[in-house]
C-alpha cells in the first residue's frame, strides 16, 4: 500500500501532467500506465462492452503485463459468466476473481433476506458494500493503480472523469480511465471490427450490466443507466465503486 510520501513521489515522477495525459488516446494511456505501474496495476472488469474493449487493447499492447480482475458478487447473470469464459479462452489469460467474505454474506442474508436490496436504499447499499466494495478495497490495497472502463457520457456523475486521476476514495492510488472520451458507437465499432466476445444481454436491451437482481432491460431512448437499480429514485445510480468522496 502506498504511504503519503511514496504517493507524492510517484505522482512527481510522472513525466507528463494530468492535463497532458488527458489528450492522449486509449492505446497511449494504456501503454504508458502498464509501463509505469506494472505489476502493481490491474484492470477492473465487469465484462461489459467497454471492458472487453479495454481487455483487447491491453492484451495487444502487452499481454504479460495485463492483469485483469473481476468482482464476482455471487449475483451475476449467467450471460456474464459466459462472456468471462469466452474472453478467458480467446486470449488465453487468467482472471483474478474476487469473492465477498462469506461470513459477511451469510450474516447479511440471515438477517435481511436474499433480496434485501429491494427493501430500502440502506439495504441495497449494504449489499453493494459487502459484495462489491469490500472485495474491491482488498485488491486495491495491493495496487498502485487501477484501470476502469468508465466513459464520460455514461451518466452525469461521470462527465468529469479524467483519463488519469487520483482516486481519493481509495487511498489516493492512481485511477486510469482510458476510454473516458469514447462514445457508445466507438465502443461497438471496435467490438465488431475486432470480433471480440461480448455479453449477450447487450443484444437484449441492456446497455449497462450489473448484478441480475439489480439490472433490467431499457427501451430505446431511455437513459443508459435507467435499468440499474430501477426501483430507486436517486439519480446518482452508483454502487460506490466509482463514488469519489471528495
Ligand atoms: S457500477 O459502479 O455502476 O457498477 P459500471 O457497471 O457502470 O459500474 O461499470 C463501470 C466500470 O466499473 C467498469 O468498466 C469496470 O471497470 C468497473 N466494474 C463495474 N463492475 C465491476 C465488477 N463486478 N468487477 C470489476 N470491475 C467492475
Ligand atoms: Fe447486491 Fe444489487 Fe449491489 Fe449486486 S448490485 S451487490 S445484488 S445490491
Amino acid at each position: 500500500m502506498l504511504n503519503q510520501d511514496k504517493k507524492v513521489n510517484l505522482i512527481k515522477s510522472f513525466s507528463m501532467d494530468f492535463d497532458e495525459l488527458d489528450t492522449k488516446n486509449a492505446k497511449d494511456i494504456l501503454s504508458w500506465s502498464l509501463e509505469k505501474f506494472s505489476p502493481r496495476i490491474a484492470f477492473a472488469s465487469s465484462f461489459g462492452a467497454e471492458d472487453v474493449v479495454v481487455i483487447d487493447l491491453m492484451i495487444k499492447i502487452n499481454k504479460n503485463n495485463s492483469r485483469i480482475f473481476t468482482l464476482d458478487t455471487g449475483r451475476l447473470n449467467p450471460e456474464t459468466y459466459e462472456v468471462m469464459d469466452q474472453i478467458q479462452k480467446k486470449y488465453q489469460i487468467s482472471i483474478e476473481t474476487l469473492f465477498p467474505d462469506y461470513l459477511d454474506v451469510e450474516k447479511m442474508v440471515y438477517e435481511k433476506g436474499i433480496n434485501l436490496m429491494y427493501q430500502s436504499i440502506q439495504n441495497r447499499k449494504l449489499c453493494c458494500e459487502i459484495r462489491k466494495i469490500h472485495p474491491l478495497r482488498r485488491i486495491l490495497e495491493s495496487l498502485d493503480a487501477w484501470i476502469t472502463g468508465l466513459r464520460r457520457d455514461q451518466t452525469f456523475t461521470r462527465a468529469n472523469v479524467k483519463k488519469v486521476e487520483i482516486d481519493s476514495s481509495n487511498n489516493g492510488i492512481i485511477k486510469i480511465n482510458p476510454l473516458a472520451d469514447w462514445t457508445n458507437d466507438q465502443i461497438w465499432d471496435y467490438i465488431k471490427k475486432n470480433d471480440i466476445p461480448y455479453n449477450k444481454l447487450h443484444d437484449r436491451g441492456y446497455p449497462s450490466i450489473g448484478c441480475a437482481p439489480c439490472t433490467r432491460a431499457i427501451l430505446p431512448g431511455d437513459d443508459l443507466r435507467s435499468g440499474r437499480w430501477w426501483w430507486e429514485n436517486d439519480l446518482h445510480k452508483e454502487c460506490g465503486l466509482h463514488w469519489n468522496k471528495n
